[in-house]
């Protein structure tokens, strides 16, 4: 999979004249946060699309009792992305539900389904919030780790988690599972509020499945030229 540009805008209009810049030839995977969906609505798919074809990662992290998460990923699944995500958290039938209301919306609208993506611990949490807010007792690694299978068991089709996870994480779930990785930082780039950061091709190498790179792309000068970078570093490592 290509490099996955996460498009952290506040408005459409910043997004839209964003994707406007690359080549209509180019491929392009765009990740699409709350911040525009809440923003713009439902419309900002078929509002990007407009400008230029898109895979698109909507990232909305549902997490709500099976039923509710069921009908928004049915809703979700009429807008023809490719890429979405629950909280793995919520549980082994929240997930099951959330596939099975991606597939519904999907079949019902006529388009291939999106795969579904889970999140285990996001990496703002850390051992101390566990243990002593969430009073879960173990490593945090080993969390992790737990809720990738258990992901991997409800019908996931991968997990986000941070690259340096994915060692953990491939050693207990199938080879095709994804596991999509943010936290990507070319080695000459500001890390920002990252902490934990690894380069495009360590984390190829490291088995990612595709990265998620933001700011490094869309605050460049030249975000073309940070892009066409990155996706060199990122496709020369597979090799
Ligand atoms: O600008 P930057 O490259 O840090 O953006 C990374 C993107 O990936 C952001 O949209 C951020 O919300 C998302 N993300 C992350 N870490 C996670 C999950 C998602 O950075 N664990």
């Amino acid at each position: 999979m290509q490099p996955i540009i996460a498009l952290d805008f506040p408005a459409l209009e910043d997004a839209t004249a964003f994707v406007r810049r690359f080549d209509l030839h180019q491929p392009l995977f765009v990740k699409v946060g709350m911040e525009l969906f809440y923003a713009s609505g439902p419309q900002i798919i078929s509002a990007l699309r407009a400008v230029r074809p898109l895979n698109i990662f909507l990232d909305l992290k549902l997490h709500d009792i099976p039923h509710t998460v069921e009908r928004a990923a049915y809703q979700l699944g009429r807008l023809g992305i490719q890429l979405t995500t629950v909280h793995a958290a919520g549980g082994q039938q929240m997930i099951a539900a959330a596939k099975r209301g991606l597939l519904a919306g999907a079949a019902d609208a006529g388009l291939p389904p999106a795969r579904l993506l889970a999140i285990t611990h996001l990496t703002s949490s850390d051992q101390a919030m566990l243990t002593t807010e969430l009073q879960i007792d173990v490593p945090i690694a080993s969390a992790v780790q737990h809720l990738a299978a258990v992901a991997q068991a409800a019908g996931a089709d991968g997990v986000v988690a941070s690259a340096q996870e994915l060692p953990l994480i491939r050693a207990v779930t199938a080879p095709d599972f994804l596991v999509v990785t943010p936290g990507i930082r070319p080695a000459d780039a500001a890390v920002g509020d990252q902490v934990r950061v690894v380069t495009p091709a360590e984390a190829a190498r490291l088995g990612s499945s595709a990265i998620v790179v933001g700011r490094p792309i869309t605050q460049a000068s030249d975000p073309l030229a940070a892009y066409r970078q990155i996706n060199q570093e990122w496709s020369t490592a597979h090799v």
